[in-house]
Protein backbone atom coordinates (compact mmCIF):
# COMPACT_ATOMS: atom_id res chain seq x y z
CA UNK A 1 0.00 0.00 0.00
CA UNK A 2 1.25 3.77 -0.95
CA UNK A 3 0.65 6.53 1.97
CA UNK A 4 -0.70 9.98 0.36
CA UNK A 5 1.83 12.22 -0.53
CA UNK A 6 1.52 15.06 1.50
CA UNK A 7 2.63 18.50 1.42
CA UNK A 8 5.89 18.38 3.49
CA UNK A 9 8.06 20.97 5.00
CA UNK A 10 11.59 19.83 4.41
CA UNK A 11 13.79 20.50 7.91
CA UNK A 12 16.63 22.84 7.86
CA UNK A 13 20.10 21.28 8.18
CA UNK A 14 22.05 23.63 10.50
CA UNK A 15 25.49 21.73 10.71
CA UNK A 16 27.65 19.86 8.70
CA UNK A 17 31.31 20.46 9.74
CA UNK A 18 33.74 18.54 12.11
CA UNK A 19 32.84 19.56 15.71
CA UNK A 20 36.05 19.64 17.02
CA UNK A 21 37.39 21.51 20.48
CA UNK A 22 34.00 23.51 20.24
CA UNK A 23 34.16 24.59 17.05
CA UNK A 24 32.91 23.74 13.77
CA UNK A 25 35.67 23.75 10.97
CA UNK A 26 35.48 22.13 7.38
CA UNK A 27 37.94 18.76 7.64
CA UNK A 28 41.26 19.68 7.02
CA UNK A 29 42.01 18.32 3.30
CA UNK A 30 38.82 20.53 2.94
CA UNK A 31 36.62 17.57 1.09
CA UNK A 32 33.43 16.61 1.89
CA UNK A 33 30.59 13.80 0.70
CA UNK A 34 27.38 13.98 0.13
CA UNK A 35 24.38 12.72 2.20
CA UNK A 36 21.29 11.70 0.19
CA UNK A 37 17.53 11.76 1.39
CA UNK A 38 17.30 7.71 0.28
CA UNK A 39 13.62 8.51 -0.27
CA UNK A 40 14.20 10.54 -3.24
CA UNK A 41 17.69 9.18 -4.28
CA UNK A 42 18.78 13.38 -3.93
CA UNK A 43 21.59 15.79 -1.94
CA UNK A 44 20.53 16.22 0.92
CA UNK A 45 23.83 18.52 1.51
CA UNK A 46 27.69 18.67 1.56
CA UNK A 47 29.22 17.51 4.61
CA UNK A 48 32.60 17.96 5.97
CA UNK A 49 34.87 14.55 4.72
CA UNK A 50 37.04 14.12 8.00
CA UNK A 51 40.05 11.64 8.11
CA UNK A 52 43.63 11.23 10.17
CA UNK A 53 44.53 15.17 10.55
CA UNK A 54 40.49 15.81 12.02
CA UNK A 55 40.73 12.36 14.29
CA UNK A 56 44.45 13.79 15.55
CA UNK A 57 42.81 17.23 16.21
CA UNK A 58 40.01 15.92 17.88
CA UNK A 59 41.79 13.53 20.02
CA UNK A 60 43.87 15.96 21.02
CA UNK A 61 40.95 18.39 22.59
CA UNK A 62 39.56 15.35 24.27
CA UNK A 63 42.55 14.21 25.86
CA UNK A 64 43.06 17.92 26.93
CA UNK A 65 39.54 18.27 28.09
CA UNK A 66 40.19 14.74 30.34
CA UNK A 67 43.66 14.97 31.25
CA UNK A 68 43.55 17.64 34.22
CA UNK A 69 41.08 19.61 32.22
CA UNK A 70 37.04 20.92 33.03
CA UNK A 71 35.47 17.75 32.81
CA UNK A 72 37.87 15.46 35.38
CA UNK A 73 37.40 18.39 37.75
CA UNK A 74 33.85 19.12 37.61
CA UNK A 75 31.86 17.44 40.53
CA UNK A 76 29.78 14.39 39.19
CA UNK A 77 26.39 15.88 40.63
CA UNK A 78 27.21 18.78 38.29
CA UNK A 79 27.89 16.60 35.11
CA UNK A 80 24.89 15.11 35.17
CA UNK A 81 23.22 18.39 35.83
CA UNK A 82 24.35 18.98 32.38
CA UNK A 83 23.32 15.94 30.81
CA UNK A 84 19.62 16.60 32.11
CA UNK A 85 20.33 19.71 30.12
CA UNK A 86 21.12 18.29 26.89
CA UNK A 87 18.17 16.10 27.22
CA UNK A 88 15.83 19.15 27.92
CA UNK A 89 17.08 20.72 24.88
CA UNK A 90 16.52 17.76 22.31
CA UNK A 91 13.25 17.61 23.91
CA UNK A 92 12.18 21.45 23.12
CA UNK A 93 13.61 20.07 19.68
CA UNK A 94 11.83 16.46 19.47
CA UNK A 95 9.75 17.56 16.40
CA UNK A 96 12.83 19.08 14.45
CA UNK A 97 15.20 16.08 14.78
CA UNK A 98 12.42 13.56 14.37
CA UNK A 99 12.09 15.05 10.97
CA UNK A 100 15.91 15.53 10.19
CA UNK A 101 16.51 12.25 11.24
CA UNK A 102 13.84 10.56 8.85
CA UNK A 103 15.23 13.16 6.11
CA UNK A 104 18.65 11.50 7.03
CA UNK A 105 17.89 8.39 7.26
CA UNK A 106 14.15 7.55 5.38
CA UNK A 107 12.94 6.32 8.79
CA UNK A 108 9.11 6.68 9.13
CA UNK A 109 8.54 10.32 11.18
CA UNK A 110 6.11 9.26 12.86
CA UNK A 111 8.06 6.67 14.23
CA UNK A 112 11.40 8.57 15.06
CA UNK A 113 9.22 10.95 17.14
CA UNK A 114 7.63 8.35 18.91
CA UNK A 115 10.31 5.76 19.09
CA UNK A 116 13.98 6.43 18.58
CA UNK A 117 13.34 9.96 20.51
CA UNK A 118 11.40 9.23 23.98
CA UNK A 119 14.23 6.19 24.28
CA UNK A 120 17.12 9.26 22.99
CA UNK A 121 15.96 11.42 26.06
CA UNK A 122 15.34 8.40 28.64
CA UNK A 123 18.83 7.00 27.78
CA UNK A 124 20.54 10.08 28.48
CA UNK A 125 18.48 11.18 31.81
CA UNK A 126 18.97 7.60 32.66
CA UNK A 127 22.99 8.22 32.91
CA UNK A 128 22.63 11.56 34.05
CA UNK A 129 21.39 10.48 37.28
CA UNK A 130 23.66 7.82 37.17
CA UNK A 131 26.73 10.62 37.53
CA UNK A 132 27.00 10.90 40.99
CA UNK A 133 26.21 7.32 41.97
CA UNK A 134 29.42 5.09 40.56
CA UNK A 135 31.06 3.61 43.56
CA UNK A 136 33.72 1.87 44.93
CA UNK A 137 33.52 -0.70 47.40
CA UNK A 138 35.83 -1.65 50.29
CA UNK A 139 37.83 -5.06 51.04
CA UNK A 140 38.78 -6.41 53.97
CA UNK A 141 41.91 -7.97 52.80
CA UNK A 142 44.31 -9.96 54.87
CA UNK A 143 46.98 -7.59 57.41
CA UNK A 144 46.04 -3.72 58.97
CA UNK A 145 45.31 -2.20 55.91
CA UNK A 146 42.14 -0.48 54.27
CA UNK A 147 41.79 -1.67 50.66
CA UNK A 148 39.02 0.21 48.71
CA UNK A 149 38.44 0.83 45.02
CA UNK A 150 37.56 3.43 42.85
CA UNK A 151 35.75 3.45 39.45
CA UNK A 152 37.13 5.89 37.37
CA UNK A 153 36.63 7.08 33.54
CA UNK A 154 38.28 4.81 31.33
CA UNK A 155 39.87 8.06 29.23
CA UNK A 156 38.69 9.15 25.96
CA UNK A 157 36.49 7.20 24.27
CA UNK A 158 36.34 6.33 20.73
CA UNK A 159 32.78 6.00 19.45
CA UNK A 160 31.64 4.24 15.59
CA UNK A 161 28.21 3.94 15.11
CA UNK A 162 26.32 2.93 12.45
CA UNK A 163 22.88 4.52 10.60
CA UNK A 164 20.18 2.75 11.51
CA UNK A 165 19.22 4.13 14.49
CA UNK A 166 21.32 7.31 14.30
CA UNK A 167 20.06 9.65 17.95
CA UNK A 168 19.59 6.72 19.42
CA UNK A 169 22.89 5.00 19.07
CA UNK A 170 24.78 8.79 20.49
CA UNK A 171 22.36 8.99 23.26
CA UNK A 172 23.87 4.36 24.42
CA UNK A 173 27.42 6.04 23.70
CA UNK A 174 27.63 9.35 25.24
CA UNK A 175 25.43 8.64 28.05
CA UNK A 176 27.43 5.92 29.83
CA UNK A 177 30.51 7.92 28.52
CA UNK A 178 29.41 11.59 30.04
CA UNK A 179 28.14 10.05 33.10
CA UNK A 180 31.71 8.54 33.82
CA UNK A 181 33.41 11.36 33.12
CA UNK A 182 34.91 9.79 29.68
CA UNK A 183 35.53 12.54 26.94
CA UNK A 184 34.55 11.60 23.73
CA UNK A 185 35.36 11.53 19.74
CA UNK A 186 32.34 10.25 17.70
CA UNK A 187 32.33 9.28 13.95
CA UNK A 188 28.95 9.07 13.07
CA UNK A 189 27.61 6.97 9.88
CA UNK A 190 28.78 8.46 6.78
CA UNK A 191 25.25 7.85 5.63
CA UNK A 192 23.64 9.79 8.35
CA UNK A 193 25.95 12.20 9.80
CA UNK A 194 23.24 15.13 9.91
CA UNK A 195 20.78 14.72 13.86
CA UNK A 196 24.86 13.44 15.51
CA UNK A 197 25.95 17.13 14.42
CA UNK A 198 23.24 18.80 15.74
CA UNK A 199 23.06 17.39 19.10
CA UNK A 200 26.96 18.19 19.31
CA UNK A 201 25.91 21.89 19.22
CA UNK A 202 23.20 21.51 21.99
CA UNK A 203 25.61 19.79 23.49
CA UNK A 204 27.54 23.08 24.13
CA UNK A 205 24.27 24.70 24.38
CA UNK A 206 24.00 23.07 27.53
CA UNK A 207 27.04 23.42 28.93
CA UNK A 208 29.30 20.97 28.36
CA UNK A 209 33.18 22.28 28.48
CA UNK A 210 34.66 22.23 24.71
CA UNK A 211 36.65 19.21 23.68
CA UNK A 212 34.58 16.89 25.99
CA UNK A 213 32.44 16.05 23.02
CA UNK A 214 34.15 16.20 19.55
CA UNK A 215 32.10 15.06 16.47
CA UNK A 216 34.33 13.58 13.13
CA UNK A 217 32.09 12.93 10.43
CA UNK A 218 33.72 10.89 7.42
CA UNK A 219 34.12 7.50 6.34
CA UNK A 220 35.26 3.97 8.34
CA UNK A 221 38.56 3.14 6.41
CA UNK A 222 39.75 6.43 7.07
CA UNK A 223 38.27 8.54 9.80
CA UNK A 224 37.19 5.70 11.59
CA UNK A 225 40.07 3.61 11.33
CA UNK A 226 42.18 6.50 12.40
CA UNK A 227 40.36 6.88 15.58
CA UNK A 228 41.27 3.08 16.54
CA UNK A 229 44.83 3.59 15.99
CA UNK A 230 45.37 6.51 17.66
CA UNK A 231 47.47 5.93 20.71
CA UNK A 232 45.72 8.78 22.41
CA UNK A 233 42.24 6.92 22.67
CA UNK A 234 41.23 4.73 25.66
CA UNK A 235 38.62 2.54 24.24
CA UNK A 236 36.56 2.20 21.39
CA UNK A 237 32.73 1.70 21.55
CA UNK A 238 31.66 0.29 17.66
CA UNK A 239 27.89 -1.24 16.78
CA UNK A 240 27.58 -2.31 13.16
CA UNK A 241 28.74 -5.28 10.89
CA UNK A 242 31.04 -8.10 12.80
CA UNK A 243 33.29 -8.01 9.57
CA UNK A 244 34.42 -4.25 11.30
CA UNK A 245 34.42 -4.94 14.01
CA UNK A 246 36.70 -8.05 13.53
CA UNK A 247 38.95 -5.12 11.58
CA UNK A 248 38.68 -2.83 14.61
CA UNK A 249 39.64 -5.82 16.61
CA UNK A 250 43.16 -5.62 14.83
CA UNK A 251 43.87 -2.31 14.28
CA UNK A 252 43.24 -1.65 17.92
CA UNK A 253 45.28 -4.24 19.20
CA UNK A 254 48.71 -2.56 18.55
CA UNK A 255 47.47 -0.37 21.66
CA UNK A 256 45.28 -2.94 23.38
CA UNK A 257 42.26 -0.68 23.85
CA UNK A 258 38.87 -1.71 25.17
CA UNK A 259 36.71 -2.73 23.15
CA UNK A 260 33.11 -2.68 23.43
CA UNK A 261 31.03 -4.07 20.04
CA UNK A 262 27.41 -4.43 19.55
CA UNK A 263 27.32 -6.21 16.01
CA UNK A 264 24.63 -7.82 13.81
CA UNK A 265 22.27 -10.91 14.32
CA UNK A 266 20.19 -13.46 13.17
CA UNK A 267 17.61 -13.86 15.72
CA UNK A 268 14.83 -17.10 16.44
CA UNK A 269 11.53 -16.12 16.98
CA UNK A 270 9.93 -19.00 18.04
CA UNK A 271 6.16 -19.57 17.45
CA UNK A 272 4.82 -22.26 19.78
CA UNK A 273 1.54 -23.59 18.67
CA UNK A 274 -0.59 -22.79 22.03
CA UNK A 275 0.69 -19.01 21.37
CA UNK A 276 -1.96 -16.19 20.94
CA UNK A 277 -1.40 -16.37 17.22
CA UNK A 278 -2.86 -12.87 16.77
CA UNK A 279 -0.44 -11.76 19.43
CA UNK A 280 2.73 -13.93 18.34
CA UNK A 281 2.15 -12.72 14.01
CA UNK A 282 1.87 -8.68 15.14
CA UNK A 283 5.28 -9.53 17.35
CA UNK A 284 6.97 -10.92 14.21
CA UNK A 285 5.41 -8.49 12.13
CA UNK A 286 6.88 -5.67 14.20
CA UNK A 287 10.02 -7.67 15.20
CA UNK A 288 11.19 -8.10 11.79
CA UNK A 289 9.72 -4.98 9.70
CA UNK A 290 10.74 -2.13 12.43
CA UNK A 291 12.48 0.04 10.94
CA UNK A 292 12.54 -1.38 7.00
CA UNK A 293 14.01 -4.52 8.62
CA UNK A 294 17.56 -2.51 9.62
CA UNK A 295 17.73 -3.64 13.29
CA UNK A 296 20.47 -5.58 14.56
CA UNK A 297 18.15 -7.66 16.80
CA UNK A 298 15.38 -7.89 13.81
CA UNK A 299 13.58 -11.54 14.34
CA UNK A 300 14.56 -12.73 10.64
CA UNK A 301 14.53 -16.53 11.62
CA UNK A 302 10.71 -16.87 12.34
CA UNK A 303 10.34 -21.33 13.72
CA UNK A 304 6.36 -22.02 13.68
CA UNK A 305 5.44 -25.35 14.84
CA UNK A 306 3.79 -27.42 12.64
CA UNK A 307 -0.36 -27.17 13.67
CA UNK A 308 0.07 -23.33 13.87
CA UNK A 309 2.06 -22.86 10.62
CA UNK A 310 -1.07 -22.47 7.82
CA UNK A 311 -2.84 -19.70 10.47
CA UNK A 312 0.49 -17.76 11.40
CA UNK A 313 1.27 -17.41 8.35
CA UNK A 314 -1.57 -16.40 6.46
CA UNK A 315 -2.04 -13.57 9.51
CA UNK A 316 1.49 -12.29 8.92
CA UNK A 317 1.00 -12.48 5.39
CA UNK A 318 -1.96 -9.82 5.55
CA UNK A 319 -0.14 -7.60 7.72
CA UNK A 320 2.69 -7.03 5.75
CA UNK A 321 0.43 -6.66 2.41
CA UNK A 322 -1.22 -3.56 4.53
CA UNK A 323 1.84 -2.29 5.11
CA UNK A 324 2.16 1.24 4.39
CA UNK A 325 4.95 2.92 2.30
CA UNK A 326 5.92 5.73 1.09
CA UNK A 327 7.65 9.56 1.69
CA UNK A 328 8.95 8.94 5.22
CA UNK A 329 8.42 12.90 5.85
CA UNK A 330 4.23 12.02 5.97
CA UNK A 331 2.49 10.94 9.24
CA UNK A 332 0.86 8.28 8.15
CA UNK A 333 3.91 5.92 6.55
CA UNK A 334 4.86 3.21 8.24
CA UNK A 335 7.62 1.54 5.93
CA UNK A 336 9.97 3.99 4.32
CA UNK A 337 13.04 3.29 2.34
CA UNK A 338 16.34 1.37 2.84
CA UNK A 339 19.14 3.42 3.85
CA UNK A 340 20.88 3.37 0.91
CA UNK A 341 21.81 1.80 -2.69
CA UNK A 342 24.24 -0.66 -1.27
CA UNK A 343 21.46 -1.72 1.46
CA UNK A 344 18.76 -2.00 -0.89
CA UNK A 345 21.41 -4.19 -3.94
CA UNK A 346 21.92 -5.96 -0.90
CA UNK A 347 18.44 -7.07 0.14
CA UNK A 348 17.16 -7.39 -3.93
CA UNK A 349 20.12 -9.92 -4.05
CA UNK A 350 18.46 -11.77 -1.10
CA UNK A 351 15.58 -11.92 -2.34
CA UNK A 352 16.71 -13.64 -5.36
CA UNK A 353 18.41 -15.94 -3.60
CA UNK A 354 15.24 -17.10 -1.29
CA UNK A 355 13.47 -17.23 -5.06
CA UNK A 356 16.30 -19.30 -6.69
CA UNK A 357 16.95 -21.80 -3.39
CA UNK A 358 13.11 -22.75 -3.49
CA UNK A 359 11.78 -20.67 -0.67
CA UNK A 360 8.46 -19.34 -1.29
CA UNK A 361 7.37 -16.05 -1.32
CA UNK A 362 4.16 -15.11 -0.34
CA UNK A 363 3.95 -11.24 0.33
CA UNK A 364 6.04 -8.78 -1.71
CA UNK A 365 9.27 -9.63 -3.41
CA UNK A 366 10.02 -6.86 -5.36
CA UNK A 367 10.89 -2.75 -5.65
CA UNK A 368 8.01 -0.97 -4.12
CA UNK A 369 8.36 2.12 -6.73
CA UNK A 370 10.55 3.63 -9.00
CA UNK A 371 12.10 6.42 -6.97
CA UNK A 372 13.89 5.73 -3.69
CA UNK A 373 15.03 2.72 -1.86
CA UNK A 374 11.94 1.06 -1.44
CA UNK A 375 11.75 -2.60 -0.87
CA UNK A 376 8.04 -4.28 -0.52
CA UNK A 377 7.75 -6.30 2.63
CA UNK A 378 8.26 -9.58 1.69
CA UNK A 379 7.61 -13.00 3.41
CA UNK A 380 9.16 -16.22 2.64
CA UNK A 381 7.54 -19.19 3.61
CA UNK A 382 8.99 -22.92 3.94
CA UNK A 383 12.94 -21.74 4.59
CA UNK A 384 14.80 -24.03 5.63
CA UNK A 385 18.02 -23.95 7.83
CA UNK A 386 20.93 -24.28 5.09
CA UNK A 387 19.19 -21.39 2.57
CA UNK A 388 21.38 -18.29 2.48
CA UNK A 389 17.96 -15.83 3.72
CA UNK A 390 18.14 -18.26 6.83
CA UNK A 391 21.78 -17.81 7.51
CA UNK A 392 22.94 -14.44 6.52
CA UNK A 393 21.72 -11.16 8.70
CA UNK A 394 19.73 -9.37 5.00
CA UNK A 395 19.16 -5.93 7.37
CA UNK A 396 15.51 -5.59 5.09
CA UNK A 397 11.99 -6.23 5.08
CA UNK A 398 12.47 -9.93 4.41
CA UNK A 399 10.82 -12.38 6.64
CA UNK A 400 12.11 -16.24 6.78
CA UNK A 401 9.38 -18.83 8.05
CA UNK A 402 10.76 -21.89 8.97
CA UNK A 403 8.52 -24.83 11.06
CA UNK A 404 9.55 -27.13 13.46
CA UNK A 405 7.77 -29.87 16.01
CA UNK A 406 10.28 -31.12 18.23
CA UNK A 407 11.63 -29.20 21.19
CA UNK A 408 15.26 -30.24 21.42
CA UNK A 409 15.85 -29.96 17.84
CA UNK A 410 13.80 -26.86 17.74
CA UNK A 411 16.62 -25.21 20.08
CA UNK A 412 19.35 -26.78 18.27
CA UNK A 413 18.13 -25.03 14.99
CA UNK A 414 17.78 -21.63 17.13
CA UNK A 415 21.20 -21.98 18.49
CA UNK A 416 22.64 -22.88 14.91
CA UNK A 417 24.31 -19.86 14.07
CA UNK A 418 27.61 -17.98 14.62
CA UNK A 419 25.23 -14.49 15.97
CA UNK A 420 23.92 -14.35 19.61
CA UNK A 421 21.89 -11.06 19.84
CA UNK A 422 18.82 -11.59 20.28
CA UNK A 423 15.72 -14.57 20.91
CA UNK A 424 12.00 -14.54 21.42
CA UNK A 425 9.37 -16.93 22.24
CA UNK A 426 5.53 -16.67 22.28
CA UNK A 427 3.59 -19.40 24.53
CA UNK A 428 0.96 -19.66 27.28
CA UNK A 429 3.24 -22.77 28.75
CA UNK A 430 5.16 -20.95 30.93
CA UNK A 431 8.05 -24.03 31.98
CA UNK A 432 9.07 -23.49 28.41
CA UNK A 433 9.23 -20.10 28.06
CA UNK A 434 11.42 -20.22 31.07
CA UNK A 435 13.57 -23.40 29.67
CA UNK A 436 14.05 -21.33 26.41
CA UNK A 437 15.32 -18.22 27.76
CA UNK A 438 18.05 -20.48 29.57
CA UNK A 439 18.82 -22.62 26.89
CA UNK A 440 18.99 -20.29 23.67
CA UNK A 441 22.81 -18.52 23.22
CA UNK A 442 21.76 -14.64 23.02
CA UNK A 443 22.05 -11.57 25.07
CA UNK A 444 18.71 -10.60 24.84
CA UNK A 445 15.35 -12.93 25.16
CA UNK A 446 11.61 -11.57 25.03
CA UNK A 447 8.38 -13.68 26.00
CA UNK A 448 5.37 -12.78 24.32
CA UNK A 449 6.75 -9.22 23.10
CA UNK A 450 9.45 -7.98 20.60
CA UNK A 451 11.78 -5.37 20.47
CA UNK A 452 10.98 -3.89 23.99
CA UNK A 453 13.96 -2.00 25.04
CA UNK A 454 14.97 0.14 28.09
CA UNK A 455 17.84 2.43 29.35
CA UNK A 456 17.89 0.23 32.69
CA UNK A 457 18.04 -3.66 30.59
CA UNK A 458 21.77 -4.47 29.48
CA UNK A 459 21.97 -4.91 25.57
CA UNK A 460 24.32 -6.94 23.71
CA UNK A 461 25.55 -10.12 21.66
CA UNK A 462 26.49 -13.67 22.62
CA UNK A 463 28.83 -15.05 20.38
CA UNK A 464 29.86 -12.95 17.35
CA UNK A 465 26.92 -10.73 17.49
CA UNK A 466 29.09 -8.61 20.07
CA UNK A 467 31.17 -7.97 23.19
CA UNK A 468 30.16 -6.80 26.60
CA UNK A 469 26.65 -4.86 27.21
CA UNK A 470 25.45 -1.03 26.72
CA UNK A 471 22.44 0.21 28.85
CA UNK A 472 22.11 -0.34 32.21
CA UNK A 473 24.78 -0.77 34.86
CA UNK A 474 26.72 -3.16 32.99
CA UNK A 475 27.15 0.08 29.97
CA UNK A 476 28.31 2.01 32.71
CA UNK A 477 30.89 -0.36 33.91
CA UNK A 478 32.11 -0.63 30.23
CA UNK A 479 33.23 2.99 30.54
CA UNK A 480 34.80 2.61 33.45
CA UNK A 481 38.41 1.08 35.46
CA UNK A 482 38.74 0.00 38.49
CA UNK A 483 41.17 0.96 40.88
CA UNK A 484 42.42 -0.71 43.75
CA UNK A 485 44.15 1.46 47.15
CA UNK A 486 45.44 0.03 49.45
CA UNK A 487 46.50 2.27 52.24
CA UNK A 488 48.82 0.65 55.26
CA UNK A 489 47.08 1.12 58.98
CA UNK A 490 50.41 0.76 60.92
P1 LIG B 1 29.75 -0.99 8.93
O1 LIG B 1 30.04 -1.88 10.07
O2 LIG B 1 30.73 -0.97 7.80
O3 LIG B 1 29.57 0.53 9.42
C1 LIG B 1 29.30 0.93 10.74
C2 LIG B 1 30.22 2.09 11.12
O4 LIG B 1 31.57 1.63 11.09
C3 LIG B 1 30.17 3.29 10.19
O5 LIG B 1 30.31 4.47 10.95
C4 LIG B 1 31.38 3.08 9.31
O6 LIG B 1 31.89 4.25 8.74
C5 LIG B 1 32.37 2.49 10.31
N1 LIG B 1 33.48 1.73 9.72
C6 LIG B 1 33.47 1.01 8.57
N2 LIG B 1 34.68 0.47 8.35
C7 LIG B 1 35.48 0.85 9.37
C8 LIG B 1 36.85 0.62 9.70
N3 LIG B 1 37.65 -0.11 8.93
N4 LIG B 1 37.35 1.16 10.83
C9 LIG B 1 36.55 1.90 11.62
N5 LIG B 1 35.27 2.17 11.36
C10 LIG B 1 34.72 1.64 10.25
O7 LIG B 1 28.31 -1.39 8.38
P2 LIG B 1 27.67 -0.98 6.95
O8 LIG B 1 28.70 -1.18 5.88
O9 LIG B 1 27.03 0.35 7.10
O10 LIG B 1 26.54 -2.08 6.80
C11 LIG B 1 26.84 -3.39 6.34
C12 LIG B 1 26.03 -4.44 7.06
O11 LIG B 1 26.34 -4.43 8.45
C13 LIG B 1 24.53 -4.23 7.04
O12 LIG B 1 23.95 -4.74 5.88
C14 LIG B 1 24.09 -4.98 8.26
O13 LIG B 1 24.00 -6.35 7.97
C15 LIG B 1 25.24 -4.76 9.23
N6 LIG B 1 24.96 -3.65 10.18
C16 LIG B 1 24.61 -3.95 11.46
C17 LIG B 1 24.29 -2.93 12.33
C18 LIG B 1 23.90 -3.23 13.72
O14 LIG B 1 23.19 -2.43 14.34
N7 LIG B 1 24.37 -4.30 14.32
C19 LIG B 1 24.28 -1.53 11.93
C20 LIG B 1 24.73 -1.31 10.58
C21 LIG B 1 25.03 -2.35 9.76
MG1 LIG C 1 30.83 -1.26 5.66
Amino acid sequence: MATAESTIKLPKVKHTECFIDGKWRPAASGKTFETINPATEEVICEVAEGDKPDIDAAVKAARKAFDGGPWSKMDARDRGKLMFRLADLIEEEIDEFAALESLDNGKPINEARKGDLPLVLDCLRYYAGYADKIHGSTIPIRGNYFTYTRREPVGVAGQIIPWNFPMLMVAWKWGPALASGCTIVMKPAEQTPLTCLRLAQLAQEAGIPDGVINVVPGFGPTAGASLVKHPGVDKIAFTGEHRTAQIIMRDASETLKRLTFELGGKSPNVVMADADLDKAAAGAYIGLFLNQGQCCCAGSRVFVQKAAHAEFVDKVRKLAQKRRLGNPLSPDTEQGPQVDKAQFDKIMSYIEKGNAEGAKCVAGGDRFGDRGYFVQPTVFDGVTDSMSIAQDEIFGPVMSILTFDDWEDLLARANNTFYGLAAAIWTKNISRAHEFAKRVRAGTVWVNCYDVFDAGAPFGGFKMSGQGRELGEEGLKAYTESKTVTVSLD
